[in-house]
């Protein structure tokens, strides 16, 4: 293994949603010290390396923690600092890392900043938010439209003038281009990394920066095509102005230097929904100083047949710059749970090419145990997006994690905020782990394997010809080479490995340690991990 390997590397993320992950109160809400009572299952049972847990600011919670009113607080449903200081000691104990989220694109319109910017037109801090007069015939300032429906623009009647909010009227945005919102914003992250913590995931990272002029964004041309999940009206416009603007890589230098001031090495990853690769890659900066990683999210659009996995796997293996390390993400907080999206006949396969491609995975909460969506209506959703747009709805993934088979699941002892799954009784860790071909032990062995595998953890990628429906790749150092096997289709396929070897893991427990003598039948939905003579 290369002497110096960052741990970001050769990590696996774990996203906590900590709403849902564990109540320590019982008031049917997740809270920190939740997180820190099952850092064990995180650390040993499961085996991952780092955590990533979503807002726990204080805020309104409008968005749930994504309009956040102080940077530097915890909010007291989920919390105190104290608490967050037994997390972040209790994590280091074990050996793993904490990264917190980080939202700067946006506060809370409860945010001290934005009630003194609307106060007056003259206030210090007007100019920390985008106002704007309407237009000389009384109509917006521009066409731009919020993701969450409706235009980006909300008169405010106090000042008689319009502030722009990306998200929901609630969520105005910082304007990046006053120093003095950089100087706050970075006065905030030194809280944090002067408290220890390890790395920053960055929420909608690529929108901070906007065009300086607010142009209008052109409609989409008719052969547009869709490339992440309907936005209902949001879909009519190309998003050049309203995002991405090129100073936004200036912006990322900078937010780098800070980082790498400190030591040990800290680290940080973009939510970047940018599905032009090459514009995507410019997110590592020129010179690698800008971010980390821009997170991947090609897997979960993907059709999910191997011709399709693989194309996107070569895709960004292409696009990440010499010295960029890729990343792969199969479900968070934002997207339909994969057991749904994908099927749960493959969720085995799925935990097997994540866990075993070149590049960072990130490991939402639940997934290990295949949770599948809930499906809540419109209008009984808690999720602001879910009840404006029908289908849009977020809750069914945000769903409590399932610990046992008791009536709040080991989540909770009150209520829960959001519905358990009907099939908990068997959906759940403590059943799980007492099946010795459950989804969770496998996930468990595969990360096993990993943490001890060089050609997975730092090996170069390869794709391996294989027969449709199946997609085979080798991860190799040099003097050890594996090769992965995935049958993503539902026939038995058999495949030529050109070599013998022995599989060392296989989503079917029966077959570890099997001998291959050269070729290798895989049954439906199978996949396996060769070593090779
Ligand atoms: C992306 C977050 O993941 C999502 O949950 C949130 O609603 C928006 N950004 C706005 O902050």
């Amino acid at each position: 293994m290369p002497d110096h390997q960052p741990w970001w590397e050769t990590t696996v993320i774990y996203q906590i949603y900590p709403r849902s992950f564990q109540d320590t109160t019982g008031n049917g809400i997740g809270d920190l010290p939740g997180i820190t009572k099952r850092l064990d299952y995180l650390a040993d049972t499961l085996g991952v390396g780092a955590v990533w847990v979503s807002p726990f600011y204080p805020s309104p919670m409008a968005d749930f923690g994504y309009d956040v009113s102080d940077y530097t607080a915890i909010h007291p449903m989920f919390g105190t600092m104290e608490d967050f200081d037994e997390l972040l000691e209790a994590v280091h104990e074990r050996g793993l890392k904490l990264i917190i989220d980080w939202v700067p694109n946006h506060t809370s319109d409860e945010h001290p900043w934005f009630v003194e910017s609307r106060s007056s037109r003259d206030n210090p801090k007007r100019d920390w938010y985008v106002w704007r007069d309407a237009k000389p015939d009384g109509s917006l300032p521009n066409n731009w439209l919020s993701y969450f429906l409706g235009p980006a623009w909300e008169h405010d009647e106090a000042t008689g003038q319009y502030y722009l909010h990306s998200f929901l009227t609630r969520q105005p945005d910082l304007n990046w281009r006053n120093p003095e919102v950089q100087e706050a914003m970075f006065d905030g992250i030194r809280f944090w990394l002067d408290r220890g913590v390890d790395g920053f995931r960055i929420d909608v990272a690529h929108v901070m920066m906007k065009d300086p002029e607010l142009r209008d964004n052109p409609p989409v041309p008719d052969d547009w095509q869709r490339r992440f999940k309907d936005h209902g009206e949001y879909d009519r416009y190309l998003h050049i102005h309203d995002k991405g603007h090129p100073d936004i890589h200036q912006l990322f230098r900078d937010f780098r230097a800070l980082l790498d001031s400190y030591q040990p090495e800290r680290y940080s990853v973009g939510e970047i929904h940018i599905a032009e690769w090459d514009e995507w890659a410019t997110y590592y900066g020129e010179e690698l100083d800008e971010l980390h990683m821009p997170y991947n999210f090609s897997h979960i659009h993907a059709p999910w047949n191997a011709a399709e996995v693989a194309r996107r796997v070569n895709e960004i293996e292409d696009v990440v710059p010499e010295g960029g390390w890729p990343n792969h993400v199969l479900g968070n907080h934002d997207e339909t749970r994969l057991a749904t999206r994908i099927g749960e006949e493959a969720t085995r396969v799925a935990a097997m090419l994540l866990l075993t491609l070149r590049g960072t995975p990130t490991l939402y909460y639940g997934d290990e145990i295949g949770i599948i969506e809930t499906h809540i209506p419109s209008d009984q959703q808690q999720d602001p997006w879910g009840r404006r747009l029908p289908g849009a709805g977020r809750d069914g993934c945000r769903t409590p994690m399932q610990w046992d088979t008791s009536p709040g699941a080991g989540f909770t002892r009150g209520n829960p905020w959001l519905p358990l799954t009907g099939d908990r009784a068997a959906r759940n860790v403590e059943t799980q782990l007492s099946d010795p071909s459950s989804l969770l032990n496998l996930y468990r062995a595969l990360l096993r394997y990993r943490e001890r595998s060089a050609p997975l953890l730092v090996g170069d990628y390869r794709q391996f010809d294989a027969p449709d429906g199946v997609f085979a790749y080798q991860r190799t150092v040099p003097g050890e080479s594996l090769v992965v096997v995935l049958n993503f289709s539902g026939d038995a396929k058999r495949i030529d490995l050109e070599s013998t070897g022995t599989i060392a893991i296989s989503s079917e427990p029966a077959r570890t340690g099997e001998i291959v003598p050269g070729a290798l039948t895989l049954g439906p939905n199978e996949g396996v991990i060769v070593e090779v003579d």
